[in-house]
């Protein structure tokens, strides 16, 4: 939510400001800008509304040989997005960006006198108090910096310049994630690795509570209580194919596509097809220790909320004694919710950087209980705080909708259910096909995604006008109809809701007319007759219903049929996920939208 960017070097800013907010445009969309600082400390201030597009047309007429500089994308907070609520912010010489919120700025801004604000940002309320504090001597503007931000209660992530130093950059974090890149003769900034990436693979991820002086040949940390801190220099693995759309017209298309490589590399190393058994190390859990658990609780929110319901009916399957609670992290957060001491925590996030996520996590963590990541984004700050943890390795998800991360933090939470089940003693022919199926689904994943795509195209042109959807399953088909009517909604803002079909007569049958079209997900199995039932009633009111079913005889006449024809059956409604997710993104082309980077919404969700 909202990209941050700095670079301070020997080769042009502006340059590598504009690109990297491009690369991180997906984090906030609404308006964009950027500052430059000239060897005497002139300063370029180009900020504009809406896409990093308009701001490069400032940039024809403003470009500099400036070597210092630093960069924002916003999602608005406080204040509509506009040119003059855009950041970067100033206050006399000064220049800030920041993400996150700054919850006491109205108690802030009574102590700033003699400042013009012209924004209706918090942001710019923390500039001022900087400025305030700027004074002549040894770092005068970390010091500043440092004094301002003893007062601040919320979140941050920022980046502030000087005119009057126009050699460094005065960074600091809490809550919002910042990663420092490290060059030849240059430093670079960006809130999200993937900026970096191409400039350098070395980069040092800051923590909450510190703040750096950056300049291009050196990097220096402390807390914000003066304690000097070592660096701690990773590596970035991503590459540069990686964030690129390789072919494909957007990100999302790119993403669904990617699921057989993409889900096999969550597998890889973790499942024995032989013996049938999974392995992951990151929990750190023994044995001993998986046999204690008695109760899981899945945190999460939106598509990882979805992958944690949708796991928690496969583990109640096949792991004894064990109650699972799969809840919603921004709900969760504020509830007095008792945990066993026998629990373990799932934190489902593929940013690893969701303040409400972050939060829980955090709380979890004071009572004792133990954490496990089921995290994509490594070195993000959900992974550094978990007591162990699985990442899903899926590659960056770029388009705002997530696709890939659903589909992989399931089954990894589903993995790591199965390790509970062996630890517990149940016999390997019990979880045999769960484990096969795992096995066999990256490829089940590539037939559907080829088997599907054409049959969408061929349907989705009767349903773009509608405004109204319902999306309908039973068992394990209902998390997925969550997802899939989700997916629906974000990008096409038709209204898609989700009900299992057993709830259809208390209530939402009352909807269906013409305005509505019906999403029926119809898996083999023992409840599908009864599924069927409830689609007959749906069509005896003339429902419009599309179903999506491996049901080889399927006969029903409904509207349209949508047919999967691999023999993986337990994983069945991961299958018709994917289906839903072709159809969310061709129905949203039709309709002409932004399918990566629909409206109102942002990437990583920082903010609460
Ligand atoms: C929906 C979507 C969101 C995220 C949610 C959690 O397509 O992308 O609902 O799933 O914001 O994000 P992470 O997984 O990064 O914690």
């Amino acid at each position: 939510m909202c990209g941050i960017v700095g670079y301070v070097g020997n080769k042009n800013a502006q340059d590598f400001l504009i690109s990297g907010l491009k690369r991180l445009e997906y984090r906030g969309y609404d308006s964009a800008g950027i500052v430059t600082l000239s060897e005497n400390g002139e300063a370029t201030l180009l900020r504009a509304k809406g896409k990093i597009v308009n701001l490069e047309e400032k940039l024809l007429e403003n470009r500099r040989e400036d070597k210092i500089g630093i960069g924002h994308t916003r999602w608005a907070t406080h204040g509509e997005p506009s040119e003059v609520n855009a950041h970067p912010h100033q206050a006399g010489k000064i220049y800030l960006v920041h993400n996150g919120i700054i919850e006491n700025y109205k108690e802030l801004r009574r102590h700033i006198s003699g400042h013009d604000f012209k924004s209706q940002t918090d942001t710019e309320v923390l500039v001022a108090l900087i400025n305030s504090f700027y004074k002549d001597g040894e770092y005068p503007l970390a010091n500043a910096v440092v004094q301002a931000l003893k007062l601040v209660k919320g979140t941050y992530g920022i980046a502030v310049v000087s005119a009057e130093n126009p050699e460094e950059i005065v960074v600091a974090r809490s809550g919002s994630p910042l990663v420092i890149g490290i060059g030849t003769d240059e430093t670079l900034l960006a809130s999200d690795a993937s900026a970096l990436v191409g400039h350098t693979k070395r980069a040092i991820y800051l923590n909450d509570g510190e703040v750096a002086v950056i300049r291009k040949d050196s990097v220096e940390i402390k807390t914000l209580n003066a304690e000097p801190v070592s660096l701690r220099v990773e590596e970035i693995e991503t590459n540069l194919s990686a964030i690129q759309k390789g072919g494909y017209d957007h990100f999302l298309l790119k993403e669904i596509m990617e699921q057989p490589e993409s889900l096999a590399e969550t597998l890889r190393g973790r499942i024995n097809a032989e013996d049938g058994t999974v392995r992951l190390g990151g929990p750190g859990l023994s044995a001993a220790e998986l046999r204690k658990i008695k109760h899981l609780v899945i945190v999460g929110c939106g598509t990882a909320y979805h992958a944690g319901l949708l796991a928690a009916y496969y583990i109640e399957q096949f792991t004894p004694e064990i109650t699972i609670e799969t809840v919603i992290a921004s709900e969760y957060r504020y509830r007095n919710a008792y945990i066993p001491e026998d629990s373990v925590a799932l934190i489902v996030s593929q940013s690893g950087e969701t303040a409400d996520t972050l939060a829980c996590l955090r709380s979890i963590k004071e009572k004792g209980i133990r954490t496990i990541g089921i995290v994509n984004a490594i070195g993000s700050t959900i992974a550094r705080e978990v007591d162990g943890g699985t990442y899903v390795h899926v590659g960056p998800e770029i388009s705002v909708a997530s696709t890939k991360a659903f589909t992989s933090q399931m089954i990894a939470m589903v993995m790591f259910g199965l390790t509970i089940a062996q630890a517990k003693g149940v016999p390997a022919m019990m979880l045999k096909n769960y484990v096969e199926e795992i096995v066999a689904l990256p490829e089940a994943i590539r037939e559907t995604l080829a088997e599907a795509t054409e049959p969408v195209k061929e349907i989705v042109s009767n349903y773009v006008d509608y405004d109204h959807a319902i999306y309908l399953g039973r068992d394990t088909a209902y998390p997925a109809a969550m997802e899939g009517a989700l997916k629906l909604k974000e990008v096409s803002y038709i209204d898609a809701n989700a009900y299992a079909f057993g709830e259809l007569k208390h209530g939402p049958l009352a909807l269906v007319d013409d305005r509505f079209f019906e999403m029926a997900l119809l898996p083999k199995g023992e409840l599908y007759e009864k599924a069927v039932s409830n689609v007959q009633e749906v069509l005896a009111r003339n429902g419009h219903i599309i179903a999506i079913t491996n049901v080889e005889d399927f006969d029903l006449e409904v509207e349209s049929v949508l047919r999967i024809s691999s023999k993986i059956e337990l994983f069945a409604p991961v299958l018709m996920n994917l289906v839903m997710q072709l159809f969310a993104y061709y129905v949203t082309i039709g309709k002409g939208y932004n399918v990566d980077q629909p409206r109102n919404l942002a990437k990583s969700v920082t903010v609460e």
